[in-house]
């Protein structure tokens, strides 16, 4: 969470870096702020509670000329949303600015310490500390910047992505990283530093990605430096970009959300391309054909994961029992990793992760390696540190997901774990060919399919103003969908800030089904599978107790459409992939519902895309 972005270069840092900070807002947007070193010898410091938006209002008649800069959007952990709390935090003799994204866990004792010998605190925040140790320790040692930020970053527990400036120095910016992303650009006579390469993508297309425990050193007209907290510069290892500014942008869309949802059959072409092969008959994934062994013999797979991906997990779960006969548990990974979990080289762990940094997710994976366990990642975001702390994985090839609520990810996630189903299950002869080709073949027609599911956009929309005001709604689902009711529950909840819950639907009768009344709308998943006689039941129990329906159901049904108040009718899939196609009806509902209401779905109150803190 927050985001942070710098530049070094000979055009306006301002300009840039603006730009830059609402690239990165879906990473956090209750306060910004900029530091610009001006020509001179001045730092300027502008910020703003509120969007981005704000502090461009409030920059509109200040001196914002110079070449180097830093910038933060902030997703409060320490201290409210305010003007005072917002990066950057600058030392108390206005000499150094600084911007932070993490947490700085022993800032406590830090800021007594620095109490004690005179420092003054103007912030509620941890990172106002780290700026005010590392001018103490500049001027106390009397070092350079880069020297005091390596013996400030030894003192600090925590996590970190920092960018500083000097107000005396217009040629240098120092950067450095721990357990929070940071990526350098190298464009041509400029540089630029930022949590993900978006804000940078159409200046250059070289990034070099910063791990644990390294400094960059950014100075003008020099090649960038990386060195270790050792003081041992590291190889520059540089990246070719593959993000395109169009993946950037609304593309006419009002809104990120809704370019996302309805560019779910590209996503999933570009997720399935290369994969799924010779008409359906073959399914490759690299990272499971690589290491055969670590399959074959895997006596249990764990997935962990959080929010929308915790509910593809449990997708994933479905999937791998139905397909390869392995036991599978999924554990959100913030429980996981004080679970004392138990694990040994027989099990493989499955971190999934759309931004790759969630810092739950990276927790486990360090847990589930020092165990010994093989770690698989699936993660969208190329470079994160999932992928990189893994040994193997796959990524899920949607491009960047924007809005704050995850959409495309999540069908993304879902395509991949089953095509990672039926590798492993071709692997382990757990399918036969045929079974393996029919699935193939379905799995090229998705895309198809799901262009076929976006055509109940109007009808989504009109049926969105019935139930706009309700105030609470149940999400019921079973099997391969039951999961998918959490996840329509989910999305309702963190846009339009709607109660709901998601629940197996037979586990209804133990509890929630006394919630139901004429005021309590359920949207109920219940596509023709093996279980549909089953929801049937749960569906009539609904209605004999006066609560309104909304049943997605697959095309031709003529059972619920007779109980429910409205249905909204899918193409019938086999049943392991019915959750790609009957989550998008429930992507939609939602979207209206917050439009209706007059939310920003793309910055929902509270949330932050990337959650990299505990
Ligand atoms: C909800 C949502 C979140 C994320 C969660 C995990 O729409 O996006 O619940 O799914 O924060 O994020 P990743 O997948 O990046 O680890």
């Amino acid at each position: 969470m927050c985001g942070i972005v710098g530049y070094l270069g000979n055009g306006n840092a301002y300009d840039v870096l603006i730009k830059g900070l609402h690239r990165l807002e879906y990473r956090g947007y209750d306060s910004a702020g900029i530091a610009l070193v001006a020509p001179g010898g001045k730092l300027n410091v502008f910020k703003a509670k509120g969007k981005v938006e704000n502090l461009e209002t409030i920059c509109n008649d200040k001196d914002t000329d110079a070449s180097v800069g830093i910038a933060h959007t902030r997703w409060a952990t320490h201290g409210e949303p305010s003007d005072c709390n917002a990066h950057p935090h600058y030392s108390e003799d206005g000499n150094l600015a600084l911007v932070h994204n993490g947490t700085i866990e022993n800032y406590k004792l830090l800021k007594d310490a620095l109490e004690e010998h005179g420092c003054k605190f103007h912030s509620e925040t941890d990172t106002e500390v780290l700026v005010q140790l590392i001018e103490y320790i500049k001027i106390n040692n009397k070092c350079s910047l880069l020297e005091a930020v390596r013996e400030a970053l030894h003192q600090v527990v925590g996590a970190y992505a920092i960018a500083v400036v000097e107000k005396n120095d217009p040629d240098t910016i120092i950067a450095a990283r721990q357990s929070s992303p940071l990526v350098i650009g190298i464009g041509d006579d400029e540089t630029f530093l930022a949590s993900d390469a978006s804000p940078f993508v159409e200046y250059t297309k070289d990034a070099v990605y910063l791990n644990d425990g390294e400094i960059a050193v950014i100075r003008r007209n020099e090649p960038l430096k990386v060195l270790n907290l050792e003081n041992r510069e590291s190889k520059i290892d540089v990246k070719t970009l593959e993000m395109s500014i169009s993946q950037l942008e609304k593309g006419g869309y009002p809104s990120f959300m809704l370019k996302e949802i309805f560019e779910q059959p590209t996503t999933l072409r570009e997720c399935i391309r290369g994969r799924v092969v010779e008409n359906g008959q073959r399914v490759i994934i690299s990272g499971v054909r690589d290491h055969k062994e670590k399959f074959l013999n895997a006596k249990r797979i764990v997935i962990v994961a959080c929010g929308t991906s915790w509910h593809a997990a449990l997708i994933g779960k479905y999937l791998i029992q139905e397909m390869c006969h392995i036991a599978v548990e999924v554990e959100y990974a913030s429980e996981f990793r004080y679970s004392n979990p138990v694990l040994g080289k027989d099990d493989i762990v499955i971190a999934l992760s759309q931004s790759g940094e969630t810092a739950d997710t990276i927790a486990a994976v360090k847990i589930a390696r020092s165990m010994g366990a093989f770690v698989f990642g699936i993660s969208n975001a190329v470079g994160s540190s999932i992928p990189r702390e893994t040994d193997s994985g796959a990524y899920i090839h949607v491009g960047p997901e924007i809005g704050v609520a995850s959409t495309k990810a999540f069908t993304g996630q879902v395509m991949v774990l089953t095509m990672i189903a039926m590798a492993i299950a071709d692997l382990r002869g757990t399918l036969t060919a045929d079974e393996i080709a029919g699935l193939g073949k379905v799995i090229l027609k998705m895309p198809e399919l799901v262009e076929h599911v976006l055509k109940l956009n109007d009808k989504i929309e009109r049926l969105s103003l019935i139930y706009t005001y309700a105030r609470n709604f149940l999400y019921l689902g079973r099997g391969y969908n039951y999961p998918v009711a959490l996840e329509g529950a989910l999305k309702l909840k963190e846009i339009s800030y709607i109660h709901a819950e998601g629940y197996p639907a037979a586990e209804m009768k133990h509890g929630p089904i006394a919630l139901i009344d004429a005021e309590m709308p359920s949207v109920i998943v219940a596509p023709r599978d093996h279980l549909y006689e089953k929801i049937v039941s749960n569906v009539q129990q609904v209605k004999a107790r006066g609560g309104s329906i909304i049943a997605i159901v697959t095309e031709g049904d003529s059972v619920i459409r007779n109980i429910a108040d409205h249905v909204l009718e899918v193409p019938e899939v086999p049943e392991c992939l019915s959750p790609i196609i009957t989550s998008i009806p429930l992507q939609l509902l939602s979207y209206y519902i917050a439009i209706n209401k007059g939310k920003d779905v793309d910055m929902p109150r509270n949330l932050a895309k990337s959650v990299t803190v505990e």
